[in-house]
């Protein structure tokens, strides 16, 4: 997800620096640069791909021989990964980096810009330099206060001004933290980048501007000074890499908004790089597990809105079934990993019958993403723990796109434009959601005691259900079934009973009065019904969350999360270990 790294002290930081971006490069990025400081001026030095490649230009660089420096590993979120638009950014006398999404920037960039400001990059964050310039007039910690009072969304800033010798940072919403050291201090995203020079740190509340020098560190909120409590990591470097919280699978949940809005950006900018799937007449798409179900939320949409037949099977099957091939089928693979024996399989035998295949997959280096002869790279950034979250989310969400590209080919979306303007919103609307990560600690609270736990839903909503009872299967141990809530009278109902927890998931407009029938039968036999929905008009029998309403084709990248959160805070609620659940790897790369 992106880093930031920062130095101030005694020597020169470069060598600080490039440690911390490698200590940096797990989180995923695209580019990556470095500025320094020296008495008199700044010096940037950036490049697109590996740390290596900046490492290389810098080597081949004169480089200041200043003593504050900071540094920056990005994925693009506005603007594509290009120098211009690596960071830092420098405007005037502000150079900065920054992770995050500046939302209003679009705006004050149109301000700016009036005012004669010249831009030289697409980003975001050189709005934020130049808001930030726009304010100083000799006094940092003012300055980058009255620009925070402007600027809305997520951000973590490094700072560096031509005429201050000390180093500045201010962050809301994304991690950072400082470091003490002895006769110098750090900035840095996470404590992994600086755990083998300090494990003394301070962690930054929102909107506190911090002021670092050699051997001072002043924080301020609103302008006023505060003080604040140093703390002492102990922990290894690899417990470090989960930053604020308790377990990757939370983490990697809560990251979702950040990684969503880089593929979307990668992708809707260039729909191009979406695979064309509008001449074939059959698509196959093969996967295991949550891979599988984020398949049928793809076979969902790419029949209701691509009018193309659409099976989606379980890999483990698939690899030994007869398969009848039509010339023109495509077999989609799905896979986080990209290792899964089964896919792998499957995959191999649609080969082998000289069927075009496409893989949807997170780990670029992997078997499937070399094999395949098409492949779509999520950009999840690297997933840890064993139950996904952000890489399902991610597959669902490059099915849309699949589905919409093919829909708009065969002139079946009309609305092609206007859906893509709505799925940039996505990430916004996801942060709403995951604000209210309390509503579904309450839930949890509420059923983690229970033995057996139930989703209920019709068509696409069936499908989140399958999803939901993995999740709390998987870390929660919990026993779970997903049901169409069509079925439950033939047979499922029986085991309904006094406060036994249904969830019922109704997003779809088509058919959501026949799931509220159902949803009657379970509470009319005291079930307890937890109601996820994007529709206000929805009964509420016991516990109802609304998710914002978005276009039918992003509808369960909304719903999905909440039943993400349950799964965890259950597990969690039973102190289990939810990063490694007892039987289960992360990629099951045998039969
Ligand atoms: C999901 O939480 C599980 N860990 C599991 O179902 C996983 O989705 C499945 O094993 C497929 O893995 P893959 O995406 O790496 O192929
Ligand atoms: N939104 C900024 C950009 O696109 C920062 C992205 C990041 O967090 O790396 O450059």
């Amino acid at each position: 997800m992106c880093g930031i790294i920062g130095y101030i002290g005694k020597k020169n930081p470069i060598e600080f620096l490039i440690d911390g971006l490698k200590k940096l490069e797990y989180r995923g990025y695209d580019s990556s640069g470095i500025a320094i400081k020296d008495e008199n001026s700044v010096q940037l030095i950036k490049s697109t791909g590996r740390i290596k490649n900046l490492e290389n230009k810098i080597n081949n660089t004169k480089v200041l021989d200043g003593n504050i420096g900071i540094a920056h590993t990005r994925w693009a979120t506005h603007g594509m990964p290009t120098v211009a638009n690596a960071h830092p950014h420098k405007v005037s006398k502000v150079t900065l980096v920054h992770n995050g999404i500046i939302e209003n920037a679009e705006e004050l960039k149109a301000k700016l810009m009036e005012e004669g400001q010249i831009f030289k990059s697409d980003t975001d964050t050189e709005v934020a330099c130049a808001v930030i310039n726009k304010y100083y007039t000799g006094n940092p910690i003012s300055a980058i206060t009255k620009a925070t009072n402007i600027l809305r969304g997520s951000y973590a800033f490094g700072i560096i001004f031509d005429d201050q010798d000390k180093l500045y940072a201010v962050r809301k919403d994304s991690p950072l933290i400082v470091g003490i050291g002895n006769y110098e201090n750090y900035i840095a995203s996470d404590i992994a980048a600086i755990i083998n020079y300090t494990n003394k740190y301070m962690l930054l509340n929102d909107n506190e501007v911090i002021e670092l020098s050699n051997d001072n560190i002043k924080i301020y909120k609103d302008n006023k000074e505060i003080k604040k409590e140093v703390s002492t990591a102990n922990i290894s470097a690899e417990e470090a890499d989960k930053g604020d919280y308790k377990h990757f699978m939370l983490k990697e949940i809560m990251e979702e908004p950040l990684v969503l809005a880089r593929t979307l950006n990668k992708y809707i900018n260039d729909m191009s790089k979406i695979y064309d799937i509008s001449g074939y007449k059959e698509i196959h798409i093969v996967a295991c597990g949550s891979a599988m179900y984020a398949g049928l939320i793809g076979k969902n949409l790419i029949e209701e809105k691509a009018n193309i037949k659409c099976f989606v099977e379980c890999a483990s099957e698939y690899r030994y079934e007869k398969v009848v091939y039509d010339r023109k089928t495509l077999v989609i693979l799905v896979s986080q990993s990209g290792e899964t024996a089964d896919t792998i399989a499957a995959m191999r035998k649609a080969k082998e019958n000289d069927i075009d295949t496409l893989a949807i997959v997170n780990v670029k280096t992997s078997t499937i993403a070399r094999e395949a002869d098409n492949v779509i790279f999520i950009e999840a950034g690297p997933e840890i723990a064993v139950a996904t979250t952000k890489a399902y989310l991610l597959q669902v969400a490059i099915l849309s796109l699949i589905a919409l590209r093919a829909a708009y080919k065969k002139g079946l979306e009309q609305k092609y434009t206007e859906i893509l303007t709505e799925a940039k919103e996505l990430p916004v609307k996801l942060q709403k959601v995951l604000n209210d990560h309390d509503k579904f600690l309450k839930i949890a609270q509420d059923i983690y005691k229970n033995h057996d736990v139930f989703y209920i839903g019709r068509g696409v909503d069936y499908a989140m259900c399958l999803e939901g009872s993995l999740k709390l299967k998987e870390v929660s141990y919990t026993h779970s079934d997903a049901y169409q809530a069509g079925e439950l009278k033939h047979g499922t109902i029986s085991l309904i009973e006094k406060d036994t927890p249904v969830f019922a998931i109704i997003s779809d407009d088509k058919i959501k009065n026949k799931t509220e029938s159902n949803v009657i039968e379970v509470a009319s036999r005291g079930a307890k019904v937890f109601t996820i929905t994007n529709d206000i008009n929805i009964k509420d029998h016991y516990f109802k969350y609304v998710v914002p309403k978005i276009d039918y084709y992003f509808q369960p990248i909304l719903i999905v999360p909440p039943l993400q959160l349950v799964g965890y805070y259950v597990g969690d609620l039973k102190g289990l270990d939810i990063d490694k659940p007892r039987n289960l790897a992360k990629s099951v790369t045998v039969e």
